[in-house]
């Protein structure tokens, strides 16, 4: 395996994360740097199935580092869950003579990644990309750090506004069954409590807990509700049963939504994005495939793409601890 890999195509599949387009620079300039063939494929696993690809330079990559989205473009293709799609995308692998494939995408991206690699033993290198941070394997995904940015700087300003007008508001985040977008979020924003899916609070706790901060003399909160909380799901109901409820407080609601997976790229999603793209290419020359490029203790490594999937990312009981005594 380690000198037959001569030509590279890569990806962007699953929802789109800001860092995307660094790590498609450096898998294509890695690629150049080892003279290998690099090819782009457009709009995901829907591209791969069409044959939507164009030959990548060096210079095909340029002043993207700093774009948010994807330039390569992305989607959640449907068919490439049935057998027939995944033959056609074989198909155009093979008549494109292309040796190994880069994909960068969340769970679903890995998830097609596998039962396609098990139907065409075709190699493939997965790089962690979406902003849910809620791939087993990695300490990190691409795109996480830009979200987390972009949700304080969002609060921050819902803040000035609760302040000025004594009003508790509900903002919702994304993140999918993760709470990670919520959890990290929520205590750099100094949220008053933290609602996520790994904990489930409740309605009623979560009642309680506002009315002991409004007695201890708060003013005004705001609560950072994930949106694979339970309670979180139906966020207007919840805001109602507050209402009624905490008549102490006037409550609003704000769904951040895809503001949250825009945007420039973090320098930390750019480095990572970068890291990653190298790995994946460094690990295809050693022969490496089938294997996810993460980031663990701030080393680049290579995970098994079944261990990717293997249960969710568990939370960090520590910050949890620390979200509790700081919001006191
Ligand atoms: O996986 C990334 C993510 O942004 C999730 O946080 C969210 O639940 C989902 O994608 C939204 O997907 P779409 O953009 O397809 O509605």
């Amino acid at each position: 395996m380690k000198n037959s890999i001569k030509k590279i195509a890569v990806l962007t599949s699953g929802g789109d994360a800001p860092g995307m387009n660094a790590a498609i620079r450096a898998v294509v300039r890695c690629c150049a740097y080892h003279n290998l063939e690099c090819v782009g494929i457009f709009r995901g696993y829907e591209g791969l199935i069409e044959g939507d690809f164009k030959p990548l330079d060096a210079r095909s990559v340029k002043n993207i580092i700093n774009r948010g989205g994807t330039f390569l473009k992305s989607a959640r293709s449907k068919e490439f869950r049935t057998k027939e799609g995944r033959k056609k995308a074989y198909d155009h692998l093979k008549n494109e003579s292309i040796d190994a494939l880069v994909t960068i995408g969340g769970d679903g991206t890995f998830k097609g990644a596998i039962v396609f690699n098990e139907e065409f033993d075709f190699p493939i290198i997965g790089l962690p990309g979406t902003i849910d941070n809620d791939i087993n394997g990695t300490d990190f995904t691409i795109g996480y750090d830009t979200a987390l940015n972009t949700v304080v700087e969002a609060i921050d300003k819902i803040r000035d506004t609760a302040n000025s007008h004594n009003r508790l508001f509900l903002v919702e985040v994304m993140g999918r069954d993760a709470g990670d977008i919520a959890l990290n979020a929520g205590i750099g924003a100094g949220a008053e409590e933290i609602l996520i899916p790994e904990q489930n609070m409740g309605k009623e706790r979560l009642l309680e807990s506002l009315k002991r901060s409004k007695k201890s003399g708060k003013t005004s909160s705001i609560v950072v509700v994930s949106e694979g909380d339970q309670i979180g799901k139906n966020i207007m109901g919840l805001a109602e049963y507050i209402r009624e409820n905490l008549e102490e407080y006037e409550c609003k609601v704000t769904v951040l939504g895809h503001i949250q997976r825009g945007g420039a790229p973090s320098c930390y999603d750019r480095v990572l994005a970068s890291r990653l793209g190298v790995g994946a290419i460094d690990a295809l020359l050693r022969g490496e495939r089938d294997v996810m490029i993460g980031i663990n203790h701030n080393k680049v490594t290579s995970v098994p793409f079944s261990k990717t999937l293997e249960g969710k990312t568990k939370i960090d009981e520590e910050l949890i601890r620390v979200a509790d005594i700081t919001s006191i």
